[in-house]
């Protein structure tokens, strides 16, 4: 027994020195680079693309990018994020030698769809990816990324790189990939095709799955509807004060909004008011640049999918 004993701790002291090492080895290296790959992707520009991506920017990038005070889409601290990741912060997207200037189009492209950055650095899970993005909305976003707005005055703010946490490089390592970037274009399916359309924007432009399934750390992005909990709500976040709070079930459970009308449904998502005119608090944004047919393609494509029971609050 005594030998057993002490082979057993020797194994233990062996599993544990091999952890620390790996542990260290994994923080010097820290997050992974990849090959940088520029593809062909031309962007056009005229009136109609830019009041789109203006539409798409607001509604997708301004909510981590926009400057508080100066709005202009320049980033800073990421103040909500638990420390557990470490120290974020959010990139100026208009500073002129390492902001969307220093990008060519096809760079663009590649960062937003697999996550890697024109020096080859991934970018942490911090940043969203958009994979199932169609070609046309990618277009409208680089071509305003691109315009003269007044958000995207250039500012030389200087914005320090992240500093993730050992968890996040360990996670980096092992578990988040850049994703494919796609061989062919990605279509954009029409609004007369409601179903299509409503879980295209739901799940790939404006990823309302992302904070209405079980947790952060179970979302797939790549195939969204392999989420856990899918769109049943749960995910822990914060409000603004700091307080936790869940992500609502938006399935049509009774526990979810089963007692949702569609008129009830655009409202809510673009207003921020419940039924009973309660009102539904951050970090659910205000969807107000969604037309309502775009908010009734959501709730069509809502309707079709598994009624979770899952009761928040
Ligand atoms: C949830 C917050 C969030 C959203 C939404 C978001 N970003 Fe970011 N973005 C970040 C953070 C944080 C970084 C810094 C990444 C890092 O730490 O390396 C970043 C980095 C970037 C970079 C710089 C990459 C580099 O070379 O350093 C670009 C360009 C960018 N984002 C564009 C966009 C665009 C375009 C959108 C909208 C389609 C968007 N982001 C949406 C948080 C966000
Ligand atoms: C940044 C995270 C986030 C994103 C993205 C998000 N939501 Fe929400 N949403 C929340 C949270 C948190 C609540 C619950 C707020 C509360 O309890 O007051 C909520 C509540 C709701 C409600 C109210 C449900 C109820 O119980 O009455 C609806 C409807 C809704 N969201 C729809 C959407 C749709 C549609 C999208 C995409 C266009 C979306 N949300 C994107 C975080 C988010």
């Amino acid at each position: 027994m005594r030998k057993f004993l002490k082979i057993a701790g020797l194994v233990l002291g062996a599993v544990v020195l091999l952890l620390i090492i790996g542990a260290t080895v994994i923080n010097i290296k820290g997050v992974p680079t990849y090959e940088a790959k520029e593809p062909v992707f031309i962007v056009d520009s005229d009136s109609m693309r830019l009041e789109r991506g203006q539409k798409l920017v607001s509604m997708i990038c301004a909510d981590c990018h926009m400057g508080k005070d100066s709005r202009i889409l320049e980033g800073g601290n990421m103040d909500d994020a638990g420390s557990a990741f470490g120290k974020i912060y959010i990139a100026n997207l208009t500073h002129p030698t390492t902001g969307v200037p220093s990008y060519t189009d096809g760079q663009l492209a590649y960062l937003l769809r697999t996550g890697v950055k024109r020096t080859g650095e991934y970018a942490p899970p911090w940043m969203p990816k958009f994979p199932g993005m169609a070609d046309e909305d990618m277009r409208d976003i680089i071509a305003f990324l691109r315009s003269d707005h007044p958000w995207l005055t250039p500012s030389d703010k200087h914005v320090p790189p992240s500093e993730p946490s050992l968890l996040v490089k360990v996670l980096c390592n092992f578990v988040f990939k850049p994703y494919p970037y796609p061989e062919a274009e990605i279509k954009k399916p029409v609004i007369a095709d409601k179903i299509a359309y409503g879980a295209y924007i739901a799940n790939d432009v404006y990823q309302c799955y992302s904070c209405h399934s079980a947790d952060f750390t179970t979302n797939d992005e790549f195939n969204p509807e392999k989420s856990e909990g899918f769109y049943g709500g749960g995910t822990p976040m914060a409000d603004l004060d700091g307080n936790p709070i869940k992500s609502a079930n938006i399935t049509f459970h009774e526990t979810g909004i089963a007692h949702y009308s569609e008129a009830d449904f655009i409202k809510a998502v673009k207003w921020g008011s419940r039924p009973n005119g309660e009102p539904i608090s951050a970090p659910m944004s205000k969807f107000s640049g969604l037309d309502d047919e775009e908010v009734a393609a959501i709730y069509a494509y809502l309707k079709t999918l598994p009624k979770i029971d899952h009761k928040i609050k």
